[in-house]
């Protein structure tokens, strides 16, 4: 059958197309000379080029192609040129160097993306993974306990994310993984029962639940020191169970078998299992705890703007996991072990613990079950899971087992380093639920919003008292976070409030600040005695060498956003925005806008109008606000 040949494509309106279309070219120019090299790929890859006098983008197989194609990679870039220089998106092609294929773009064809964006909902993001699910597992704080600093990290960056994925048309289910079965319930009902004060709980639920949990502690280890067996270290394991334990939630290793056990903790225990054995009592007073701790939580996500589309606990799984355990063994998955069952994973520290020698059940076994749960009910292709560091075995462990249960989907954890803020005496630190010290994210967006409002009062004193709230509400949240979502999320870093408050620098308050001024411009241009805005620009036009460098500067956007879908990092978005608002400075320095002569004027509103948009969308996928004013 004779091929007819590639059709004539319409000029692309955006440079990932455009560079997938001139890789293809490429690609053809070569498979044509050499039909039978397996090593010629569908595509030659385009990157940017390495500097401005290079051009735009730039073409460098065939430097790897030289070898197995037996020719210098001087003549594979003659083959290439040839064949790209002609598209009418190009306007100049040249050889370069050992054998780069360099190229610059038409003036056009930039313009043309740009006059594209307004009526693309998608902002020029393609929608690559239309039609995949995908499950994002993330904040899930523990009930009775506030959020610590890994709750808000994975809160931002998972938020961060799940905005990303949507646009890139994934459907994702965010689903917040509470948890509200784990073994503080035993002490909490305790110590409720014994030391409520009623008006500080009805104040302050989670606080007073706090106060509870570490009433318990310490009333219980005076109990134990009476007893005069103060904790013995603990007993040899049982195959692996204190490294599994450490490495996941933070509550599995709290029912240690010491020496003695006090009344109190025999107490907890007896409490413990009455409420998962489904006593009514209970069971009212632990919906109770879940219930007011989300109403906390539910809060602080609306001051943060976080959703969720579902919110199924540890305990939506709870009365799956006898079953469940049962499954592992018959499937040789899981194995006894000194009266605890085990799921061993090669190449692992220690196997997953899913049953205990007590006969409860894991963190690490909810865990199985929920994945269960997620690939029956959604078939996602990836399940992401937003949870720190220090949860790498459990997640390593949970993988394994889950793949020996045959699970295809990929299975992602999106790991981030500990942040560490300034403690009551001034120095660093990650502080600790246990001893009470965790910086409560409440009081910090408090915090951020009380100096955003002296900030903006100071930068702009003709705002409003009702602009002034709503700036220093958008610019306080904006920065803690932005704070978080600019650096890489494996690095450990420090949360400097003032850093993050900053108008200079890779901040919130920059991007909003440099948004806000784009905002300023085009009210000041659509003032009457001003001429008339936007509305007597012809055409957007770029001719002037600042122009167009911007106008080229927008066309990276959706590759940044495509970049963060696939690697999962959230900070190679904001530097592409810082870069962008950075351009847009240059051009302020270069060009006059609203005293340019009327045509200008117009097509340089129009491009600055596009560089607003692109900020506002970009930081909106960040879940990051934008002022009109500031
Ligand atoms: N609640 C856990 C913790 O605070 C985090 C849960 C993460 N998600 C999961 N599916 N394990 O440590």
């Amino acid at each position: 059958m004779s091929h007819p040949g590639p059709a004539p494509s319409p000029l692309p309106v955006s440079l990932l197309d455009l560079s997938g279309q001139l890789g293809r070219l490429a690609a053809a120019a070569l498979r044509e000379r050499f039909p039978d090299a397996a090593a010629v790929p569908a595509e030659l890859a385009l990157s940017p080029a390495a500097r401005p006098e290079f051009g735009d983008l730039q073409i460098t197989g065939c430097l790897q192609l030289a070898k197995p194609l037996g020719q210098k990679p001087r003549e594979l870039a003659t083959l290439v040129h040839a064949r790209v220089a002609g598209h009418p998106a190009v306007a100049k092609a040249e050889i370069a160097g050992p054998g780069y294929v360099n190229l610059t773009l038409s003036t056009a064809f930039i313009e043309g993306c740009l006059a594209s964006l307004p009526s693309d909902p998608h902002h020029g993001i393609r929608q690559v993974h239309a039609g995949q699910r995908l499950v994002i597992d993330f904040s899930s704080p523990n009930i009775a306990k506030p959020m610590h600093i890994g709750h808000i990290r994975s809160t931002i960056i998972g938020d961060a994310l799940q905005r990303v994925l949507r646009a890139v048309g994934y459907a994702v289910t965010a689903d917040n993984h509470l948890g509200d079965w784990g073994t503080q319930f035993g002490k909490l009902i305790v110590a409720y029962r014994s030391w409520l004060d009623r008006a500080a709980y009805e104040r302050d639920p989670i606080g007073e639940l706090v106060r509870l949990y570490q009433r318990f502690v310490t009333e219980e280890k005076a109990q134990a020191e009476a007893l005069g067996a103060a904790k013995a270290p603990p007993p040899p394991q049982a195959a692996g169970e204190g490294a599994a334990a450490a490495a996941s939630n933070e509550d599995d290793s709290d029912e240690e078998d010491s020496a003695a056990v006090t009344p109190l903790l025999k107490a907890a225990r007896a409490e413990l299992a009455k409420l998962q054995q489904g006593d009514p009592e209970n069971l009212t007073l632990w919906r109770e705890f879940v219930t007011v701790s989300l109403r906390e939580f539910d809060k602080t996500y609306a001051r943060l703007g976080v959703r969720f589309d579902t919110v199924h606990g540890e305990s939506y799984y709870h009365d799956h996991l006898a079953a469940l355990v049962e499954e592992l063994i018959a499937k040789g998955v899981a194995e006894p072990s000194r009266g605890a069952v085990v799921c061993p994973v090669e190449g692992a520290p220690a196997p997953l613990l899913v049953r205990k020698a007590d006969g409860s059940f894991l963190y690490g076994t909810t865990d199985i079950a929920t994945i269960e749960y997620r690939v029956r009910t959604y078939d996602p292709s990836r399940i992401l899971y937003v949870v720190g560091v220090p949860q790498q075995l459990h997640f390593q462990q949970l993988f394994a087992v889950a793949r020996k249960l045959g699970v295809r989907c990929e299975l992602e954890h999106i790991m981030f380093g500990s942040m560490r803020f300034r403690g009551s005496d001034g120095g660093w630190t990650t502080g600790s639920t246990r001893k009470g010290n965790v910086p409560l994210l409440d009081e910090f967006i408090d915090e951020a919003v009380r100096r955003a409002r002296s900030v903006a009062a100071e930068k702009n004193p003709e705002l409003s008292a009702a602009d002034l709230d709503e700036v220093a509400r958008i610019v306080g949240v904006g920065a803690i976070k932005y704070n978080d979502l600019s650096r890489d999320r494996l690095a450990d870093m420090n949360f400097d409030l003032d850093k993050a408050l900053s108008l200079e620098g890779n901040t919130a308050p920059y991007m909003q600040y440099a948004y806000a001024r784009l905002r300023s411009i085009a009210r000041k241009a659509a003032a009457p005695g001003e001429g008339d805005g936007l509305a007597s620009a012809a055409a957007l036009s770029l001719r002037e060498p600042a122009e167009r460098a911007l106008g080229r500067k927008l066309l990276d956007y959706p590759g940044a956003v495509e970049q963060v879908a696939r690697t999962t990092r959230p900070h190679q978005l904001c530097e592409y925005l810082y870069e962008l608002a950075g351009a847009v400075s240059v051009f302020y320095n270069e060009v006059p806008v609203l005293k340019a002569p009327p045509a200008e004027r117009g097509a340089r509103l129009l491009l600055l109008d596009r560089v607003a948009q692109t900020l506002k969308h970009g930081l909106g996928l960040l879940g990051i606000e934008v002022p009109e004013r500031m």
